[in-house]
């Protein structure tokens, strides 16, 4: 799909890799709107990015719908959606305090994962209506895993959980979409700079970025907004998940 005839969605695009995701998208010439929970970043990111904004929370099937009626309207369609809302949790499966929460576990599915094929099947929904285009596409989704998916650490149950989720849905949901020209990938990061990782703290996020091979740094969000843009544009990629990490495994 050619990226200046894209209408696009960003979740999470107030902050991190949406916002890195809205950015590069606007400046390829695509129309963009962000869904974010955080209303007064959203609006400041996307009044600096040049997009519209509509306060969304993923996890709620009403607040996703009208938020999808909106940008279509403002966009005058809906051909992608960038999946990057989400939240990072730490929980031992026992831990001093006891056992892990039962509820911080299902916020943490909820969010990252619920709310990702939330947004999924509404957008799939609005994008089965649209005209194919020459390739007979009509839409494009691209999920946000993590290398958490495939090795999740200590205190990491949910968080892993919700991700190994995100990426096991790419494949089915690309096979129930391929009759529709909707194509369905994820993209697993391994750490990038955002403020979800600065919130780590300096000692941990040094730690964590010893075990990159190389280039040996954190990822930039706008390396993740460039696989993202190359997701949509090739059509060949569907079914998958992608990882950009720097060859990093986790222990
Ligand atoms: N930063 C990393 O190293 C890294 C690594 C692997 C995966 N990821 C994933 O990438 C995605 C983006 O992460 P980031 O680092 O940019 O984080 P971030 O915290 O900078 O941005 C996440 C955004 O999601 C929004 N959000 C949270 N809950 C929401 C909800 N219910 N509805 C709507 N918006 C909601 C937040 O308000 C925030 O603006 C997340 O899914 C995260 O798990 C990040």
């Amino acid at each position: 799909m050619k990226l200046a005839e894209a209408a696009a969605i960003v979740t999470g695009g107030a902050s991190g890799l949406g916002r890195a995701t809205a950015e590069a998208l606007k400046a390829a010439g695509a129309q963009v709107t962000i869904f974010d929970l955080d209303a007064a970043r959203g609006a400041e990111a996307a009044g600096q990015i040049g997009a519209g904004f509509v306060p969304v929370d993923v996890t709620d099937a009403g607040s996703v719908t009208g938020g999808i009626a909106a940008a279509r309207a403002s966009m005058g369609g809906l051909t992608a959606l960038v999946n990057c809302a989400g939240i990072a949790t730490g929980e031992k499966t026992v831990g001093r305090e006891g056992p892990h929460g039962l509820e911080s576990f299902a916020r943490t599915v909820s969010i990252n994962l619920t709310g990702s094929f939330n947004c999924l099947r509404l957008a799939a929904a609005a994008m089965a209506e649209n005209a194919p285009n020459a390739d007979g596409e009509r839409g494009v989704v691209i999920n946000t895993a993590s290398v958490a998916a495939f090795e999740g650490q200590k205190g990491q149950t949910a968080y892993a959980a919700s991700k190994a989720g995100v990426a096991g849905l790419s494949l089915p949901a690309a096979r129930d979409l391929a009759g529709h020209g909707i194509r369905v990938n994820a993209i697993a990061p391994g750490l990038f700079l955002t403020p979800m990782l600065e919130g780590l703290g300096e000692e941990i996020v040094a730690g964590l970025a010893a075990d990159v091979q190389f280039p040996k740094r954190l990822g930039r969000p706008e390396e993740f907004a460039a696989l993202a843009l190359h997701l949509i544009e090739n059509p060949y990629i569907n079914g998958t998940t992608v990882r950009i990490d720097g060859a990093l495994r986790m222990p």
